[in-house]
């Protein structure tokens, strides 16, 4: 039987995270946790009750008994909120934005940590988000911090939404990445920090397969 461990991919948005878990994911054959899915589920839900993310009261009268999944289909995650496939829905660039102000949130945060930790301690997986080494799986195995520079990142934003078919210019995706990073960064509450014991990756100027054969060099499995 093979022994149980949880890789962290912390860092900002558009770093390269979700691609670089995708690989890790088909590489080791353990299965890949997009924990930014979860907030941005919690956000769908205010939005569709019509509250305010930062409203912190409002949220908290929801959030604890929000009805949200996370399940596997052929290895694939499907996030499900309130019985519906949301992974799609969730994905639209004027949820990104609130997840940040929702993700903020103490109540939302301990909420989503308790199913996240749950999650990793059942099953081997790569788990992605801002806080994940520093806060949510300190024993992780393997810690990784991504990073890349923001118009990168903007870039790589602008590619991914016009494959969805969500033209969105890329001045707009860069002021909104920089003022995630600023939200994420500065929240009181378990925010994006490199872990002490993380190897510092910028991907900048590097191809997917060479930030994926970089990675694959630390982990032993
Ligand atoms: O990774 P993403 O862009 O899908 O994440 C959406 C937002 O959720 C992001 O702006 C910050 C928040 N988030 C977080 O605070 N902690 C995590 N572990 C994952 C995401």
């Amino acid at each position: 039987m093979k022994k149980h461990i949880n890789i962290a991919l912390d860092g900002p948005s558009g770093s390269g995270k979700s691609t670089l878990a995708k690989g890790l994911s088909q590489k080791l054959d353990i299965l890949y946790l997009d924990t930014g899915a979860m907030y941005r589920a919690a956000a769908l839900k205010a939005a569709r009750l019509g509250i305010d993310c930062l409203d912190e009261q409002a949220v908290g009268s929801f959030i604890d008994d929000i009805d949200l999944k996370i399940e596997y289909i052929d290895g694939i995650q499907h996030t499900i909120l309130d019985g519906r496939d949301v992974s799609s829905e969730i994905r639209k660039n004027e949820i990104s934005m609130k997840a940040s102000e929702i993700s903020s949130l103490r109540p939302v945060r301990l909420k989503m940590v308790e199913l996240q930790r749950k999650i990793a301690s059942e099953m081997s997986c790569i788990v992605d988000g801002r806080d994940i080494g520093s806060y949510v799986l300190p024993d992780a195995e393997y810690k990784f911090y991504i990073t890349a520079d923001s118009s990168v990142r903007a870039e790589r934003r602008r590619r991914e939404l016009l494959q969805k078919g969500e033209d969105v210019p890329f001045e707009k995706l860069k002021s909104e990445i920089e003022r995630r990073d600023y939200n994420d960064s500065h929240r009181e509450f378990a925010p994006l920090v490199k872990a002490a014991d993380a190897v510092e990756i910028n991907t900048s100027s590097m191809s997917e397969e060479e930030v994926l054969q970089k990675v694959l060099s630390f982990v032993r499995w």
